[in-house]
Formats: C-alpha cells, sequence, structure tokens
C-alpha cells in the first residue's frame, strides 16, 4: 500500500509540469494500542475518558534507529463517570509513555500482536484546580459565581454549599512554557492552566455561546437552555498554530439559536479565533458546515479539531455507535478537514449578541461558511482488520469504541516523505467499566460491560503543513 503511494508521489515529482500534489493522502492504519478499562491512577481512580483531548508532549516525540518511535502523550479526561449523574470528580490530565512500532504489512495481526504496535505504559497525573488551591469538580453547574477580579461569572455546584469550579473538560492544547488550555462544555468556557494544574486565566465566549434559560445565566449539563451552547455540546475542539499565538475553539454543533435545538437543524457549528500573545482577545470567528447522515440528514457533531496551516484545519466527525454505545455498527467516523480561507469572519458582528447566525439551521444570506472536504475514514473495515479489530458485530474487546474525541500530529521524520505525520487518534470509554473506582467509591458501569481506552494510529502525508512546524 505504502509503496503504491509512493510511487505515485515519484511520478508527479519527476515532471515538472506537476508540482507537488496539495492533496492530503490517508495512507492507512499503522497502529493500535489501548489502556485497560479497569487501570487506575496515582490516585487510585479509573483512568477514563482520555480520549476527549489528547496532545504530545511538546520535545517528547522520537525517532530510534530501529525504526520505532517513543514519546508521551498527555491525555486528558473529561468530568468523570457519569453514565447515571454527574460526579464530584477532579479535573485531570495523564501523562502516557508510548512506544510505537509502525506496522504497514498487509496480513492481519492477532488483537494481541496489533495492542504492541502502540505500547502504553502510564506515568503520572496532574490535577487541577483553583487558584488557592480549591479542587474542580465535574458535579453539574446548576449554581454560578458572580464575576470577581478577572474572572468572569463561572460555574459552580451550589454558591452555598459546594463552591468549586465545575468543569467538563473537552479540548487540550500544551503550550512550549508547560502552561496549557483545557477547553470545556459546561461555559463553555477555555481555561488556561498553569504547569501544575493551578487555574491562571479564564477566556469567556461571546455573549452568542453563554447559556441562557429563562433570561439568566444557567451552565447545567443537564438541560438544553433557551439560547447559546445546547447542553453537552460545547467548546469539543480546540487547537492552536505551533508559535501557540493563536488559538482556536469550536463549538460541537450549533448553538440554540442557529438550529442547536434538533440534529436535523444543528449543523453550523461557530469556530472561534483568539490572539493569546498577551491577553486573550477574539480576532475571529467563523461557520463550519457539519457533515449529515445520507438517509435521515442528522448532524454529525465534531469531537476535536486540529490546526494545519491557519486555514486549514482536521476535524473529527462521527456517529456514536461502537463500543460504549447500545449499537455495535457505526456508519460514519471521521477526520475531515475544513478550510476557513474563503469563510466570513463574523466576530464583533451582530451574531455575536442575539442575532442567530443559521436560524433554524439556514445559514444568514451574508455568510460564507467554511468548505468541507471528507478525508479519512476511522470505520474501513479493510484497515481495521489487519489491526484485529471490527466495526460492527459482537460487543467484545475488538469492537472499536463508539466515541472518538482527540486528535494529535506527530511528524514521521522520515526525510524520504518529509509531508508525512502520524495521526493519534484517542477514544473516549466515557469510564465504563466492571472493576471502577471513583472519588473513594468502588463502581461497575450500568452499561454492563468494559470499554477500553483505545487509540489507532495513521499514517498521513499533509502538504499543507509547513514542514518543521510539527515536531
Ligand atoms: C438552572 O436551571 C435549573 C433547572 O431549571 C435550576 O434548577 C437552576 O437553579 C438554574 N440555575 C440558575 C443559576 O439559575
Ligand atoms: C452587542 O450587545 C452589546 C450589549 O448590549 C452592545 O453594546 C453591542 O453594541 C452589541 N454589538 C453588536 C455588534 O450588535
Amino acid at each position: 500500500m505504502l509503496a503504491a503511494v509512493g510511487l505515485s508521489i515519484l511520478l508527479f515529482g519527476s515532471s515538472p509540469a506537476f508540482s507537488q500534489s496539495t492533496a492530503p493522502v490517508n495512507k492507512g492504519l499503522v497502529a493500535f494500542g489501548y489502556i485497560p478499562a479497569n487501570a487506575r491512577d496515582s490516585t487510585g481512580e479509573t483512568i477514563g475518558g482520555i480520549g476527549s483531548a489528547i496532545a504530545l508532549k511538546p520535545g517528547s516525540f522520537t525517532k530510534a534507529a530501529d525504526g520505532t518511535f517513543k514519546g508521551t502523550l498527555v491525555v486528558q479526561a473529561d468530568r468523570g463517570y457519569n453514565v447515571d449523574v454527574t460526579v464530584d470528580y477532579q479535573a485531570r490530565q495523564h501523562h502516557v509513555n508510548f512506544v510505537l512500532t509502525p506496522y504497514y504489512g498487509s496480513s492481519p495481526l492477532s488483537f494481541t500482536d496489533a495492542a504492541n504496535t502502540l505500547k502504553l505504559s502510564y506515568k503520572k497525573s496532574i490535577l487541577y484546580k483553583e487558584r488557592w488551591g480549591k479542587a474542580t469538580t465535574g458535579l453539574d453547574p446548576l449554581s454560578t459565581r458572580p464575576a470577581w477580579t478577572i474572572d468572569p461569572i463561572l460555574p459552580v455546584p451550589d454558591i452555598q454549599t459546594k463552591n468549586q469550579l465545575s468543569v467538563d473538560p473537552e479540548g487540550l492544547v500544551l503550550n512550549r512554557d508547560g502552561t496549557f488550555w483545557t477547553s470545556d462544555e459546561y461555559g463553555p468556557y477555555i481555561y488556561r492552566f498553569l504547569s501544575e494544574g493551578t487555574l491562571a486565566y479564564v477566556i469567556k465566549p461571546p455573549t452568542a455561546v453563554i447559556p441562557r434559560l429563562g433570561g439568566a445565566i444557567n451552565f447545567s449539563g443537564e438541560i438544553d437552555p433557551d439560547s447559546g451552547r445546547a447542553s453537552n455540546q460545547g467548546f469539543e475542539g480546540l487547537t492552536a498554530s505551533p508559535d501557540g499565538h493563536k488559538l482556536y475553539a469550536m463549538l460541537q454543533s450549533a448553538t440554540m439559536q442557529d438550529g442547536g435545538t434538533d440534529d436535523k437543524t444543528s449543523r453550523y457549528a461557530r469556530l472561534f479565533v483568539y490572539d493569546v500573545k498577551l491577553i486573550p482577545k477574539l480576532i475571529g470567528e467563523y461557520v463550519v458546515p457539519l457533515p449529515q447522515t445520507a438517509k435521515k440528514k442528522k448532524t454529525l457533531a465534531q469531537s476535536d479539531i486540529h490546526y494545519l496551516d491557519g486555514q486549514k484545519f482536521l476535524v473529527l466527525t462521527r456517529d456514536g455507535h461502537g463500543n460504549g454505545d447500545d449499537e455495535s455498527l457505526s456508519d460514519y467516523k471521521s477526520v475531515d478537514i475544513f478550510d476557513i480561507s474563503g469563510a466570513t469572519d463574523i466576530h464583533g458582528t451582530q451574531y455575536d449578541n442575539s442575532t442567530a447566525v443559521s436560524p433554524g439551521g439556514v445559514l444568514a444570506s451574508d455568510v460564507v461558511p467554511a468548505t468541507y472536504t471528507p478525508f479519512l475514514s476511522l470505520i474501513d473495515g479493510t484497515q481495521l482488520s489487519r489491526f484485529g479489530v471490527h466495526n460492527g458485530g459482537n460487543f467484545d474487546q475488538q469492537l472499536i469504541a463508539g466515541k472518538w474525541e482527540g486528535t494529535a500530529l506527530a511528524s514521521c521524520k522520515d526525510s524520504e516523505y518529509p509531508d508525512d505525520y502520524f495521526l493519534f487518534v484517542g477514544a473516549d470509554n466515557d469510564f465504563n467499566t466492571l472493576d471502577g473506582t471513583m472519588v473513594g467509591q468502588p463502581y461497575s458501569t450500568s452499561y454492563g460491560q468494559d470499554v477500553d481506552n483505545q487509540f489507532l494510529v495513521y499514517r498521513v502525508t499533509l502538504p499543507m503543513v509547513p514542514r518543521g512546524s510539527i515536531g
């Protein structure tokens, strides 16, 4: 397979009539790995929900002489085991070392051999806290803490009895200085934390995104508000330019006023661009049209974005079927590309206030959306079967997870193919395990079976990425 792709590059490259192709190429799945569903972190709690956001620790990715790669993935858990109710789970990230041994062969590996192509080993966790050391919580924020000094109004479970910041983490960007950005679903806000996990700064998005119910700001994730982000449709996507100066946050699907009430009208998701070199400032805002299912025209919401060149971005869109869901057969899970170069910048317009940009799912005529192009399917049966995993069929350990949510890129460090990257994709298992511990209590998921924390690694050619910008 690689040989065939290499040949086509060679042919194009040998003719002066063709400049190097700018089209991205999917060279296939090259590794699979997982952290078992019942694994524990250093606090004794279950490791779960970690595919929500994954990032490579800057400078950690290296190539060995034998063709294997080593690195550290920083993975961020979401709000804890919440299949039944939300829990008082402190937000956190885990550092996981890996050895990647890419497999390019076409004959199928056994599941055991396949799982050795990406060997993952837990190293440590960083717990998130507010400035004075108070732990964050995953509990639903039914209450608010008023704005004070540099902080905006914040989501808390109960201002009287449980005045702790509620965070449902979804996106993660690691800065070179060790600080990091986390985007969340409750606010939906973007938080900057210091390297050891202490909150440093809060970005509050425009009025259009802030959830309002009956006229008041209401951050609860249990109810759809009247306007602003829909429940559990917050900032799933977060990425930054390689210099860390521009931060991009994208909603999972449309706001309530933009058609977010119904998955048939919720396809117009907003992307926000912040200049974060000094004090964060909104400098751009675009509408991205999400794909819809062929038959029922249901919106396939997005779960992560990744910076390519400032105009083009990877975006992970999917249905929820697979392990962790009631239905094992997925129809669509894909890492695609959108391009904002021709799209209308709506930041600072009436659309940042209460005016809908796509009322009832119909885009305003003065707004040009981003263009959207399908790229890489995560449910290609030929690719999955090379690694002993499957889409649909039995609910066993080899069934691929339903909720793929995190992406990361690393250079293949191949001088013959300088535009080749490894695309890491992580799944959120919703802490589904029969042998769990959370907030000091043992639990067994009501889903009824273990769902491992799965990872897939693809090899892709991305000619639009400026060479040397991704290590
Ligand atoms: C948010 O809405 C819920 C449900 O209606 C309600 O219980 C809660 O008090 C509201 N919170 C605020 C801050 O208004
Ligand atoms: C948005 O609303 C604010 C507060 O009401 C107002 O000051 C501002 O002018 C509005 N902006 C636009 C572009 O409508």
